[in-house]
């Protein structure tokens, strides 16, 4: 698979060594990591991970560099050599929850003095979090940001001979990294990164500082790397990026509607997903590759945010209610049966009672088939942090809860709709709550749970729709036979 290296930057923080050339670590990495495959046989690790599926592959991406090592994985945290966090910075509670539960492993040292314990991801990017680790948590072995998550190998060696916590952080990326063995979870569905980055800026998000700035992979590897996961039996792709209608831009010879005929034209894929999409440059182009690529399915999450223009201003998302709201239209009519889905987020900032109100509005307007629903949380170095904001947190509670509501009362509608109705449905595995139930999902992202044999698994089948809640439906096989792609 091809690399490119990107313009030298500079270095953040390398307190591990001193600053070397950028082409020649990239080298040095590389060899270090070829030095130590299986040199760590018989040791354990384990990763806690937190936040996005953006973050959920970056793990398997760890996961694969241990492997490779010769790590094995474990549940049991009392048996690991290595414990790492794959941290979000997104809100700030998810922040806590981490430091709470790095204190929790760290009596672990005294079981295992050969115990590692790391944090990573989007948290380390923050300058904060970096003083912090040094200065409240300095038994922490080593810290490294989300640019730099492929040493790994090389900072657990200098990890194990150091007394200091090595922290590694650099604030952009230095080159395109897709060649890393993966460690993959389930052997149907399958990630794929095709841009990292986000170059939106939207005023209360912290993830343009802690991935740095839009950088697409070329399609000619993309399509490579689904090709290798199809003849490995995976039969379904979901294309990742915190914005992927603006995939190509940066490289300037395809866009994101070329990326998904590409992939969804890749024999013996069954399914294409992609997450996110910014209402942002969603072109007409990309509708038409969705509504004309059979493989790619019918669900697109579109996160709104707010439904006032003013809140929107103010978040710097870049598109009004009116945009938003056409948009939404095209979409509807160029492809039927469409399951639209959306973040949200209440109590911005100055977000007034009839602000929240045309949310609620748009929201009935939109009838999305679920939402994800925050409450804001001021995020230390972006913009909003420092906007005045006399909004309470009862208010903004009360307006959580309002907004919950209403989207549970739609997605239950839009459930029981589907009741008496024939779906497709790919079965994924046993339900998470009981295992002599097997669980699906239709082309629209819903969950489906049914009492089929387990030789099923990972086949696709017709269902019957008999049961229909807010989150998960009910079904039963009707075709006896496996529909093949
Ligand atoms: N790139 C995606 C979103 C990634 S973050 C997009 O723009 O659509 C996922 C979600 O977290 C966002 O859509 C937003 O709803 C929420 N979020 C981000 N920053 C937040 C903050 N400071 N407080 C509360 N929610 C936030
Ligand atoms: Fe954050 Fe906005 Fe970028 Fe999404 S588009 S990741 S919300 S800055
Ligand atoms: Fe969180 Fe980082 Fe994803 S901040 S949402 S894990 S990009």
């Amino acid at each position: 698979m091809s690399n490119h290296i990107e313009e030298l930057d500079q270095l953040a923080i390398q307190v591990t060594r001193p600053v070397i050339e950028k082409t020649d670590l990239r080298a040095m990495t590389d060899a270090v990591r070829k030095e130590l495959v299986g040199s760590y046989k018989g040791k354990r690790y384990m990763i806690r991970t937190y936040g996005c599926q953006m973050n959920a592959h970056d793990t398997e991406v760890m996961a694969g560099l241990l492997e490779t090592m010769g790590y094995e994985p474990t549940h049991d945290e009392t048996l690991a050599d290595l414990i790492l966090f794959n941290t979000c910075a997104v809100r700030e509670n998810a922040e806590n929850k981490v430091f709470g539960e790095v204190g929790r492993v760290r009596p672990l040292k005294h079981l295992n003095p050969e115990l590692l314990i790391g944090v990573c991801g989007c948290m380390p990017q923050e300058k904060a979090v970096q003083e912090k680790i040094q200065k409240t948590y300095p038994w922490i072995d080593l810290a490294f940001g989300t640019h730099n998550l492929h040493r790994l190998p090389e900072l657990i060696e200098t990890a194990r001979a150091s007394q200091e916590t090595v922290l590694e952080v650099w604030d952009k990326a230095q080159y395109i990294l897709d060649d890393l063995p993966k460690a993959r979870k389930d052997g149907i569905h399958a990630w794929v990164n095709i841009q990292y980055g986000c170059n939106k800026f939207c005023t209360y998000c912290i993830v343009p500082y802690t991935r740095g700035r839009e950088r697409s992979r070329t399609l000619s590897s993309i399509v490579e790397e689904v090709k290798g996961l199809v003849d490995s039996g995976y039969k379904e792709i979901t294309v990742l990026g915190q914005n992927v209608n603006d995939y190509g831009i940066d490289l300037g010879d395809a866009d994101f509607s070329d990326l998904l005929r590409a992939v969804g034209g890749v024999d013996g894929v069954e399914r294409v997903r992609f997450t996110t999409s910014n209402p942002w440059n969603f072109s007409d182009r990309v509708i038409a590759a969705i509504a004309e690529t059979k493989t790619v399915c019918e669900h697109i999450h579109l996160p709104v945010q707010s439904g006032s223009n003013d809140v929107l201003r103010k978040m710097n998302r870049g598109y009004t209610r009116e945009y938003y709201a056409k948009l939404v239209e095209k979409i509807r009519t160029a492809i039927p049966h469409v399951s639209l889905t959306t973040d949200l987020i209440v109590g911005f900032p100055t977000e007034t009672e009839a602000d929240f109100e045309q949310t609620l509005a748009l929201v009935q307007e939109m009838s999305y088939d679920t939402a994800y629903t925050f409450i804001y949380s001021p995020r230390p170095g972006t913009p909003a942090a420092r906007y005045e904001d006399p909004i309470s947190a009862e208010i903004k509670k009360e307006r959580l809860n309002r907004l919950m509501n209403l989207q549970n009362e739609i997605s239950r509608m839009h459930n029981e709709k589907l009741l008496g109705h024939m779906v497709e449905v790919m079965i994924e595995g046993v339900s998470r709550t009981n295992e002599h139930v097997l669980a699906g999902r239709t082309r629209t992202n819903k969950i489906v749970l049914l009492d089929a044999p387990k030789e099923l698994i990972h086949e696709t089948v017709w269902v019957r729709i008999d049961g229909a809640q807010t989150w998960t439906l009910r079904g039963t096989i009707v075709s006896p036979q496996v529909i093949t792609a």
